[in-house]
């Protein structure tokens, strides 16, 4: 799947094209996969737009995208014919990637390809590194989560109950409330899209105010929240999801004064700027999963022909759970 243009807002079918090339040579030092399943993710917007970012994707390239894929030819010293990899491996059905794009094996006899791009993957990494190296959580803490139902929130729920904390959590509609409270280890669910007083209802599920505020989406579900943070609540800010454009910054009310008379800590952090944790992280992630407390929700579409819709549906709050494409 090959980007064709820059996209103006939401990325669309109009951004990419579906092209069929010849099988790719194995690289000197790389490998050669067959993609099991790649993901789809909310920065992708990013990194289509004509905004500046890190991950910027150029038109011509093949869409990049987080995927698993089984070696089938290998030039590597590290990588085996057989084995599964997780890495950069773009939204493409054979993948020939050079084997510092590879960032993991992935034991997809234990559990599917599907699960090691979720809970074993950037996804489970992101709620793991959040919550439990940056928020410190104490037992009996009340964790408050965005997204509750997605991909890194789905988790996040989990690794909060795991731990003995609180955590509620704010999801669009009735079928994703649910599934938070009685899969994702939620002690209470607020759907956001219902009619009603949201400041009402985060008062009513969270009586002993917010310690760890873990949000995904910011603009208005943050606005409403950042009033119930507790004096010394720390802010997790993972995701930005329902803001469409920094150019120019949307207005909101100012925190400056919450962040100095409640000694507020806000931690803005990308995953990758942790990667000495993610060996630690990805062996705890597992032994939750072993131990029955850890389950992956996922929302897989079959066939490549479906990802230039697929950014779309994750805006749309579409996806139910952490959504892949099996290309
Ligand atoms: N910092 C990092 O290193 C890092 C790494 C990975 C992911 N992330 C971020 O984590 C967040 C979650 O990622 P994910 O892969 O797990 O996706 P996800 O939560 O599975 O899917 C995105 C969800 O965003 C919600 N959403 C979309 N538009 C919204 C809007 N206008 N207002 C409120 N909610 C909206 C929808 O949930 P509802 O239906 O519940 O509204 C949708 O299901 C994203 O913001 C992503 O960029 C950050």
């Amino acid at each position: 799947m090959r980007v064709v243009r820059r996209a103006d807002g939401i990325p669309g079918p109009e951004v990419f094209e579906l092209i069929t090339t010849p099988m790719p040579d194995c690289p000197p030092g790389g490998v050669l996969l067959r993609v099991l399943n790649a993901g789809v993710d909310p920065a992708m917007r990013g990194w289509l737009s004509a905004e500046k970012n890190y991950a910027t994707v150029p038109d011509g390239t093949v869409m990049r995208a987080l995927g698993v894929g089984e070696v089938i030819e290998s030039r590597s010293a590290d990588w085996a014919v057989g084995m599964a990899a997780y890495g950069w491996l773009g939204w493409q059905r054979y993948a020939a990637v050079p084997a510092a794009e590879l960032l993991w094996q992935a034991d997809i006899a234990a559990a599917p390809p599907e699960t090691w791009i979720s809970i074993f993957g950037l996804n489970g990494l992101t709620a793991w590194i959040g919550l439990t190296h940056l928020a410190r959580p104490k037992p009996g803490e009340t964790v408050l989560v965005t997204t509750a139902a997605g991909g890194v929130g789905g988790v996040v729920g989990q690794l909060a109950a795991a731990a003995g904390l609180r955590a509620v959590g704010l999801a669009g509609g009735p079928e994703k409330v649910a599934r938070a409270t009685a899969q994702l280890g939620y002690a209470a669910a607020i759907d956001y899209r219902a009619p009603g007083d949201l400041a009402a209802a985060i008062a009513d599920t969270c009586p002993d105010g917010v310690d760890v505020f873990f949000d995904n989406t910011a603009g208005q579900l943050a606005d409403a929240i950042f009033p119930y943070l507790n004096t010394g609540a720390r802010v997790i800010q993972c995701g930005t999801a329902s803001v469409a454009s920094w150019l120019p910054p949307p207005q909101g009310p100012r925190r400056e004064r919450d962040m100095l008379v409640k000694r507020l800590t806000w931690h803005g952090f990308v995953a990758f700027d942790h990667t000495d944790l993610f060996p630690h992280a990805l062996a705890a992630l597992r032994e939750l999963h072993a131990m029955g407390k850890l389950v992956s929700h996922d929302h897989v579409l079959d066939g490549l022909e479906h990802a230039p819709g697929a950014i779309r549906m994750l805006y749309r709050g579409e996806n139910r759970g952490r959504l892949s494409i099996r290309p």
